[in-house]
């Protein structure tokens, strides 16, 4: 039998016997116009493809898919489109995140159950390059990330416009009767105008570029914007180095280290990264059989200053990234901080590969000497209030909250929040702490963005721009603000979270990375004893089956039976 373990090619499987199964497979690739001189004895390269009219990030793979088959043509290789679930984080509801594992699933059964010797993966917003990885990492053949690429700047009534950052900041100004309904409408007509993901340092541009410091992207591929001819030739070099992979045997396997996954998390830290990265980098590392833990991150984030100079964190955009040297750049100004050993799809390391990258724009990309922050933008925390940890994005929050105690004021849900929130008689002052529950991986469910509350009403009137607000809900990339991310265990799994009330004093206190409930013991014992779990949101289908096996911000919130085990075996044919 061959496979692409022992000198042949995988597909051969499909195409080459002389049996009626193989003749079945070869007519069907006639029925597409091929001969078999055009794929017989040729590396399959599956283009795992999530664009779709529902992901306007992935308005331009139409085309990108033909750019990528051309380098396949090119280098010997045979391209087949694969379509995969899109996940269109802006409008898929209740999140994203609930189908990124499913995602996931997906990529290593198509993978798997098709006569593919090595794919393409085409993805970039948010869930899709988490997801993307993860089944490709699991299917274990060759693999090679394409990244979607940032869209352009936005641009409206003379100013600059930034993915969420800028809408967030709007949406905040109209509550607080600033602007009105018309300068609204402007800035939805030019805050995306063009193909490509969010282009401030939200979780798309954070794990296309950690996706290419793991070693998994062409060098360089994660900055260029969509828009860019750069963009189309970075594809069509990525098929054909797809092909090369498959003749070079270079598995995931060999890539995936636990120094690879460093070169990540430095990565993310000196970007001054999305919080979701924790989550994302944790469940991909878990699929390679590597053990990153939430102290890693915060241990490598002590020591990696922030050097891109990039919204929430900083001013600047991905396509001012890009023109200043992009991730290649700031990787090389990292230096001794980027681990030498790991190698990339071009069977060379990282290292070598960052030889002649230039910085063209020191206030964009920060010297050593001169960061924007001097350690990594995301802390972790732990606590009475966090057994397990939580996260905070330290550099988009305002610095005189992140040592603060004050009394709690709760809401049970999203719900409830949004329906008192901008009541008058709220008991809310510029001190209070605001706590949101069921809003984790089981509570959400599927822990969706609702981490960054909203400030009440009457507090924006009165100038209020920030409050510590504490959830176990994720938060965009794009959003900033003193918001406690990713508290586990999470309210519905029982966690403390579950047992604030109003009015008890909580202390977060991020140079010391705690957070605290300031309840007695005896109290909290009293409140875990009178608790019972929320009812389950699903009794049935997808929602139901990632309930039952849902682990953990703190792990990563992978399925527990996709995580890495005992190898899947190749299908039958017959
Ligand atoms: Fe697609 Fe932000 S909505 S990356």
């Amino acid at each position: 039998m061959a496979d692409a373990n022992d000198g042949g090619l995988r597909s051969a499987r499909w195409w080459a016997p002389d049996d009626l199964r193989s003749f079945g497979h070869r007519s069907r690739l006639r029925q597409l116009g091929y001969t078999p001189a055009d794929f017989m004895g040729k590396p399959v390269i599956g283009i795992l493809d999530t664009g779709a009219d529902v992901n306007p990030c992935h308005q331009h793979f139409r085309q990108r898919v033909e750019d990528v088959k051309r380098g396949v043509w090119q280098a010997g290789g045979f391209p087949l489109q694969i379509p995969a679930m899109s996940l269109g984080e802006p409008i898929q509801k209740p999140t994203s995140m609930l189908y990124r594992n499913l995602l996931a699933m997906e990529v290593e059964e198509l993978l798997r159950s098709y006569p593919i010797d090595g794919a393409v993966l085409m993805g970039g917003c948010d869930k899709t390059t988490p997801g993307l990885v993860m089944g490709a990492t699991s299917a274990g053949y060759p693999a090679i990330f394409m990244p979607a690429g940032p869209m352009l700047r936005g641009n409206a009534q003379g100013k600059v416009l930034a993915s969420g950052t800028s809408a967030w900041r709007m949406w905040a100004d109209r509550r607080a009767g600033v602007i009105g309904r018309d300068e609204v409408d402007q800035i939805e007509q030019g805050i995306a105008r063009s193909a490509g993901h969010c282009m401030t340092m939200g979780t798309a541009s954070t794990m296309t570029a950690a996706t290419e410091a793991l070693g998994l992207s062409l060098p360089g591929a994660s900055s260029i914007p969509a828009a860019d001819s750069r963009h189309a030739q970075m594809a069509s070099l990525t098929g054909r180095r797809a092909v090369e992979m498959v003749n070079e045997r270079l598995t995931l396997a060999k890539i995936l280290t636990p120094a690879a996954f460093d070169n990540a998390v430095t990565t993310v830290a000196a970007l001054g990264g999305s919080t979701n990265a924790v989550i994302h980098l944790i469940a991909m590392a878990r699929r390679a059989g590597v053990a990153l833990t939430l102290d890693r991150f915060d241990e490598i984030s002590r020591r990696v200053p922030v050097l891109a100079n990039i919204e929430p964190s900083g001013s600047y955009l991905m396509e001012d990234f890009f023109y200043a040297g992009g991730l290649r750049g700031l990787l090389a100004r990292l230096g001794d901080l980027v681990a030498p050993e790991p190698i990339t799809v071009t069977g060379r390391t990282l290292r070598d590969e960052l030889h002649g990258a230039q910085v063209f724009d020191d206030d964009v990309i920060r010297t050593l000497d001169n960061p924007l922050w001097p350690e990594g933008g995301i802390a972790v925390l732990r606590g009475t209030l966090a057994p397990d940890g939580a996260v905070i994005k330290q550099t988009a929050a305002s610095p005189e909250l992140l040592v603060h105690t004050g009394p709690a004021v709760v809401f049970e849900d999203y719900d409830d929040m949004a329906r008192r929130i901008d009541d008058d008689d709220l008991a809310v002052d510029a001190n209070s702490v605001l706590v949101l529950r069921n809003a984790g991986p089981i509570g959400g469910p599927g822990m969706p963005e609702w981490g960054q509350l909203p400030l009440p009403a009457k507090l924006l009137r009165a100038g209020v721009r920030d409050l510590v607000r504490i959830s176990d809900a994720r938060m965009s990339g794009t959003s900033y603000g003193a918001c406690v991310l990713h508290v586990a265990p999470e309210s519905a799994a029982g966690g403390p979270l579950a047992l604030v009330a109003d009015g008890d004093l909580v202390t977060l206190d991020v140079p010391s990375r705690r957070l605290d409930l300031e309840v007695p013991p005896e109290e909290i014992a009293r409140r875990r004893a009178a608790w019972r779990p929320p009812a389950p949101h699903y009794q049935r289908g997808w929602g139901k089956l990632y309930a039952t096996s849902i682990r953990q911000a703190n792990e990563g919130c992978d399925l527990d039976f996709l995580e890495a085990g005992e190898p899947t075996d190749e299908p039958a044919i017959h």
